[in-house]
């Protein structure tokens, strides 16, 4: 599908970008509804220079992950700035207050980022809730994987397994802003320790 045809079969948007975001849409693909994430409306040099690595990087992340659970089904890309993905019909984590999120929403949001560290992806965005989604049969869905490291080689394996690191404080972070009660002792040394890669990043930042 190119671009014209996109944008003739859009259903609705799902989400509208500001600034430097993408927009995402919900698309008629040949009969199947898919979303389609899109940086056309982006500020020009960011939709040329930076918006293209972006989509490449999401990608090639999401092929590597075809037949992982919790993970979209790529689907095709559009044109440098565009590609279709599976369509969650779901609700960003972010919205979700104290005590709104069901106890086993968070074991199994533990089974999905192990599953794709498994297969050697590591997400690298996981702490901004937006990027999990519930659906209403209570499945957890990664999406967004637009910083994603996926191990390749010995040096993008040890990054890999870094980022991964990062990746698995999320789950304390948000039981900590969801569900405090349900921490556990690991959860709480992982809240309170850095890790690798956040030690050498405060280093660098000097902060
Ligand atoms: N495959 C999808 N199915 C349903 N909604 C999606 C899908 N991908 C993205 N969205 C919606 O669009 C929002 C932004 O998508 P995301 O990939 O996180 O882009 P951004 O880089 O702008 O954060 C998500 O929070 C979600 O609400
Ligand atoms: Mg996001």
């Amino acid at each position: 599908m190119n671009r014209t045809e996109f944008e003739r079969h859009i259903i609705r948007p799902i989400h509208t970008g500001k600034g430097f975001q993408s927009s995402v849409y919900l698309v008629d693909w040949n009969g199947e509804q898919v979303a389609v994430k899109d940086f056309a409306r982006a500020p020009k040099w960011f939709r040329r220079l930076v918006a293209p690595l972006l989509v490449s990087r999401e990608c090639r992340a999401l092929k590597h992950l075809l037949g992982t659970p919790g993970i979209p089904r790529f689907i095709g890309k559009i044109d440098r700035v565009a590609f279709a993905l599976q369509f969650i019909e779901g609700t960003p984590i972010s919205t979700f207050a104290k005590g709104e999120l069901a106890p086993e929403t968070f074991p199994r949001i533990a089974h999905i980022v192990e599953g794709m560290h498994a297969r050697g992806v590591a997400h690298g965005d996981l702490k901004r809730r937006s990027n999990l989604l519930l659906a209403p049969d209570g499945s957890v869905w990664i999406i967004d994987f637009a910083a994603a490291v996926i191990a390749r080689g010995p040096l993008s394996r040890r990054l890999m397994q870094s980022v991964a690191e990062v990746d698995d404080k999320s789950l304390p972070r948000l039981k900590k802003f969801v569900a405090p009660e349900l921490l556990t002792e690991e959860d709480q040394w992982k809240l309170e320790n850095p890790t690798k890669l956040e030690k050498w990043a405060k280093k660098l930042l000097g902060r």
